[in-house]
């Protein structure tokens, strides 16, 4: 394991905290989930209480090398400022002799934000110069940033050579804490509810929970692939089928069936031939979609037998929406297992939900308080999940 930032001395030192503040903005430039900002506080605070001066370093979308006004980390440092009580400084890039000459003039307690990492190219590509301009900001490096942590660039892996001193924050810890001990020791039953549109982001994971789940629940447009494969070769109408994946669907039936875990598809669905806000639906038995019909949302009978095993289940790990959640009529079951969730998390039961769009799902009905964990990671929680080891979290084990 590597050092947790605990570990570190860093009494009047600067610290090169790399931070996923990869959060959305409106149309005036205001951070509209503040998710990701207030996750990182409590490493960021125990660095100041300690007499550190922190350095914060992000991306924020995928600017691809280029000055991107639009996706500027200013609107984030403005959050930050109504969020922390300490004096804040905005670097208008994040590399070079003015940000050098900042990073000298910072004393303990502050706090400098460096400009978008991505308006670097060398960000991406993992560059030795880029990577060495930035560790020359500081003398101790932490990364705290779980939701990049798939990713090998530059301040997440490049830099990190650099520092003799270097540590995983207490967000970082605390996702891989989780996300690690739900899937290699649950309380069992254990029971994995997978959603969203495609069966082909989850291949590797669909191959590991075959190996650990008790239960398997899949909804969301991804069932239609499992449903419209051998065995069962329904009719699904519409709906979304990745026909290239049939195949390792009727793999995962056949090892499910093989290794005892109870596979559950939904039986009923909320179809409709549109997808809009005003869209006419009706709910159906999965047998009855034909046509030009597309299932959008699980139906009643599936929601209540997902709830039933959900019950009885020690550990629940959500991973995916149910439905298109973001349209009034398809949203239910995706509300309706959120809710079941937070009903089973105060009976004592641990729930943990995969970042991305399910985080996304609980934010909207207002219940993002109410699970044991809400990973603060979509693509780096299901890349931890499926087995695959994070470059970011390995390159801290590294020495200088
Ligand atoms: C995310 O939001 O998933 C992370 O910030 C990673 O962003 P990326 O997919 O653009 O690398």
């Amino acid at each position: 394991m590597p050092k947790h930032v605990k570990d570190l001395d860093v009494k009047g030192k600067k610290v090169f905290v790399r931070t996923d503040y990869n959060v959305p903005l409106d149309s005036d430039g205001n951070v509209t989930d503040d998710f990701r900002i207030i996750a990182s506080l409590p490493t960021i605070e125990y660095l100041l209480n300690q007499g550190a001066a922190v350095i914060l370093a992000s991306h924020l979308g995928r600017p691809k090398g280029s000055v991107v006004p639009e996706m500027s980390l200013a609107p984030v440092a403005k959050r930050l400022k109504e969020l922390i009580k300490a004096e804040i400084q905005f670097a208008p890039d994040c590399i070079g002799p003015d940000v050098v000459a900042r990073a000298e003039r910072l004393k303990p307690g502050q706090i400098l934000i460096l400009e978008n990492l991505r308006f670097h190219a060398g960000e991406t590509d993992n560059d030795t110069d880029f990577s060495r301009g930035l560790a020359e900001l500081a003398d101790v490096y932490v990364n705290d940033a779980f939701g990049t942590a798939h990713r090998a660039h530059a301040s997440n892996v490049g830099m990190t050579p650099y520092f003799e001193q270097k540590a995983a924050g207490f967000l970082l810890m605390k996702e891989i804490d989780f996300l690690v001990k739900a899937i290699d020791s649950p309380a069992r039953p254990f029971t994995v509810v997978l959603g969203g549109s495609k069966v082909s982001g989850k291949i590797d994971l669909l191959k590991r929970l075959a190996d650990v789940a008790d239960n398997i629940l899949i909804g969301g447009g991804m069932a239609f692939t499992f449903l419209s494969a051998a065995p069962l070769n329904h009719d699904v109408g519409a709906s979304l089928v990745e026909a290239d994946k049939h195949q390792f669907a009727t793999d995962v039936i056949n090892l499910c069936l093989e290794k005892g875990v109870n596979l559950v598809l939904p039986s009923d669905c909320v179809a409709s031939r549109e997808i809009k806000e005003d869209a006419e639906c009706q709910e159906l038995p999965i047998r009855s979609l034909e046509g030009d019909l597309m299932g959008l949302d699980i139906g009643h009978r599936t929601v209540k037998s997902f709830n039933t095993i959900l019950e009885s289940s020690k550990t629940v790990l959500w991973n995916g929406p149910m439905g298109v959640f973001e349209m009034t009529p398809f949203q239910e079951g995706t509300r309706s297992i959120a809710q079941k969730l937070c009903d089973i998390t105060k009976k004592g039961v641990t729930t943990i939900v995969g970042g991305g769009d399910s985080a996304a799902a609980l934010k909207k009905f207002g219940m993002d308080d109410c699970v044991t964990h809400t990973s603060t990671g979509g693509g780096a929680s299901l890349e931890l999940l499926s087995g695959i080891k994070l470059p970011a979290f390995e390159a801290l084990k590294g020495a200088k």
